[in-house]
């Protein structure tokens, strides 16, 4: 098996005439979590949304365990493991937190699994199971979009700002969370605006300024290049 789960390749993407992903390179390591940090309009959901088929791709290969699946559907990358939260609350609003959880029951889980596994992780979303989505909190509907990605056991988590108008403070646990499901097996990819947020957490960090990687290394390494990169620290 390759050491690189998920690995992205000169990565060419934009909207209409407009590029706004300049051959971008990326390896998620198998096991590991990796921070793509950079501020508004650097290119992270663009870049999260054509990892997962949601966003035709320019030029430039993606790879899923060794294999070219550049172009394949959002389905078919999901059967096979690549799993994306998406920027906002990836949650139904409208269905109560079971129903949630069931709506990710297609990959050939029961419904029972689907609320054990999710209540294990998130006891709070076990006491508010009847609960509409949409009268969660901020960070309840964001544990509720993460307990959806784990249900299928992905092999690949791609997060997309989890911190997205959350206080800091929640913003760690839910991060501890992302920890724990990493530990658990899953490789994890996720992008944040803010540095502070995930850098404490993760195997490898990268930089993204204006569509481009501009530094990759430890999060340490990282860490310093932060401030003359952007203001995200
Ligand atoms: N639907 C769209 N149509 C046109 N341009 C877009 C669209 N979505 C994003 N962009 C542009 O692409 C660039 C990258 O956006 P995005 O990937 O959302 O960045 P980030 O997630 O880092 O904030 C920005 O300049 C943004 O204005
Ligand atoms: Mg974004």
């Amino acid at each position: 098996m390759a050491e690189a789960v998920l690995e992205l390749k000169g990565i060419r993407a934009g909207y209409g005439s407009v590029e706004v992903l300049h051959e971008v390179d990326l390896s998620l390591r198998r096991g590991s979590v990796l921070a793509v940090l950079g501020s508004n309009g650097a290119g992270k959901s663009t870049l999260l949304r054509v990892a997962a088929g949601l966003h035709p791709l320019g030029s430039g290969s993606v790879l899923l365990d060794g294999r070219r699946v550049a172009n394949w559907s959002p389905d078919r990358l999901a059967r096979h493991g690549l799993c994306l939260i998406p920027e906002g609350r990836g949650v139904f609003p409208r269905l109560t937190v079971r129903e949630n959880l069931w709506m990710s029951t297609h990959l050939g889980v029961t419904r029972a699994t689907a609320e054990e596994i999710a209540f294990a992780r998130f006891p709070r979303l076990g006491e508010r199971r009847d609960q509409m989505a949409g009268t969660l909190s901020g960070g309840e509907q964001q544990m509720l979009a993460l307990a959806r990605a784990v249900i299928v056991r992905p092999k690949v988590l791609l997060v997309d700002e989890l911190s997205m108008g959350l206080a800091p403070q929640l913003v760690d646990s839910l991060y501890d969370s992302v920890r724990a499901i990493a530990a658990d097996g899953v490789s994890v990819l996720v992008v944040e605006q803010f540095a502070r947020a995930v850098l404490g957490m993760a195997d490898r960090a990268a930089i993204m300024v204006s569509g481009r990687v501009v530094h990759q290394g430890t999060p340490a390494e990282v860490e310093e290049h932060l401030s003359s990169a952007y203001l995200g620290g």
